[in-house]
């Protein structure tokens, strides 16, 4: 379940050029699960239709205030009434303007004032008029307000020139508020946890083209950042490479090597509440990386490839836990329980999740897996096959269950 799912939302759309992007905002949220209505200016019908609009997402879209097609509900309370949060995209300077003196002269104008619900303003305008003293004193005053402003991008304007004005991108605008959102939802099983999640397979460089690496996808790593933010938590992912798209709304820190790694979850350590360990890190490198491409062997000899150990990054950091709770992973092809539970011991892991990776369905690549949990002091559980987002649900709740939140 997203926090978005039934989520009554309110998008008032205003007069720009960027108004029809209105449209990929609402059927994002709409993908989310949450429930859209809509608002128009007159000028933002001068753009696009409010047919659109309602074909769309089904509702009747405000556009008029005097018109009473229900003669029990004045149009604009209703909505103002039904609203759980309002966004307001585009917000052009004229309607920043009038937001920030309360004139509530058209419907679109009338529900904003009417509505008790959190407001997120995105503004869309020539970088000129977004830079207008009056624009700025404005856009402070809707925050002094209590409403919550996105700064627009700087990108190629409508006026055919580079300038600071332009809409975010849709899935951008959904992002910042899904964030928004999560952070003032404290009742969230994770609000307020900082988690640090690892993910991918990393890269140890043989010489400037090559490397030694492993199969890992990132997909169960990238699942389990993703799940820790809806539960609420602030999630950093250091990602080894991946083909994965960058989730939104987490910090983001892409590594290569298994040098690199230890390094960024070293410093991010320290103000971690809890760790995951899901990125599948090279057990060795090799023990020289070549200047040059290293050429082909004139005789047939072969090629020695000599390697060293990398450092195990689970077990340093578990030695030097205060009062994090540490996940490790073991993907193990022979003698699964054994290995894992050797490993859980060996590193003083809190919780560590062991899968068989030779097992049809099962860890690297593909789109599901299946799991064992164990713990020093819990009975192991073991999963069905399930999608890597459910498996990461369950190990959340697990490391919940078990202690994780509120042992700092
Ligand atoms: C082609 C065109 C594009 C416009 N684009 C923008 C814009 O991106 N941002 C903005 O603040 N105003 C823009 N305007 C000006 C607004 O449409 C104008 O200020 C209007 O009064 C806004 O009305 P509303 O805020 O009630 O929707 C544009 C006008 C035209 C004709």
């Amino acid at each position: 379940m997203s926090i978005w799912t039934d989520r009554h939302v309110t998008v008032v759309v205003s007069g720009g050029i960027a108004s029809y992007k209105a449209l990929t905002v609402i059927r994002l949220l709409m993908h989310e699960g949450a429930q859209v209505r809509v608002a128009l200016t007159a000028h933002a019908t001068e753009f696009i239709t409010p047919l659109t609009f309602q074909t769309l997402t089904q509702q009747p879209v405000v556009t008029d205030e005097f018109t009473m097609t229900d003669p029990e509900h004045v149009v604009h309370v209703a909505l103002a009434d039904w609203t759980d949060v309002m966004l307001i995209v585009p917000a052009t300077a004229n309607l920043i303007a009038k937001m920030a003196t309360g004139l509530a002269d058209d419907a679109a104008t009338t529900t904003i004032l009417a509505t008790t619900a959190p407001k997120y303003v995105v503004p869309a305008m020539n970088s000129h008029m977004f830079a207008n003293p009056a624009t700025t004193r404005n856009l402070g005053q809707l925050v002094s307000d209590g409403m919550t402003v996105l700064d627009p991008a700087t990108g190629m304007l409508a006026e055919g020139y580079v300038g600071h004005g332009r809409l975010p991108e849709p899935p951008e605008i959904v992002a910042w508020l899904t964030s928004q959102l999560l952070a003032h939802e404290t009742g969230l099983p994770l609000h307020g946890q900082r988690v640090l999640v690892t993910a991918g397979g990393t890269r140890e460089m043989l010489d400037p083209v090559r490397y030694i690496s492993n199969r890992s996808s990132g997909k169960m790593g990238y699942a389990i950042a993703r799940v820790a933010r809806e539960m609420g938590a602030k999630v950093t992912l250091i990602s080894a490479q991946t083909a994965l798209p960058r989730p939104e709304g987490i910090t983001y820190i892409q590594v290569t090597t298994a040098a690199e790694m230890l390094s960024e979850v070293e410093q991010a350590f320290p103000t971690t509440d809890m760790l995951i360990m899901a990125a599948a890190v090279s057990d060795y490198r090799p023990a020289e990386m070549a200047a040059q491409k290293i050429k082909k062997q004139p005789n047939d000899h072969g090629l020695t490839l000599q390697l060293t150990e990398t450092t195990d990054i689970l077990k340093k950091l578990a030695g030097q836990k205060q009062a994090q709770f540490v996940i490790g992973f073991a993907a193990e092809t022979q003698q699964l329980l054994s290995n894992a539970t050797h490993k859980l011991t060996a590193k003083n892991l809190d919780l560590l999740v062991a899968n068989d990776v030779s097992a049809p369905g099962v860890g690297f690549n593909g789109d599901t897996n299946q799991v064992t949990l164990l713990s020093q002091h819990h009975a192991a559980v073991t999963t069905e096959l399930l999608s890597k987002e459910a498996i990461a649900q369950i190990v959340l709740e697990t490391a919940i269950a078990q202690g994780a939140v509120g042992k700092a």
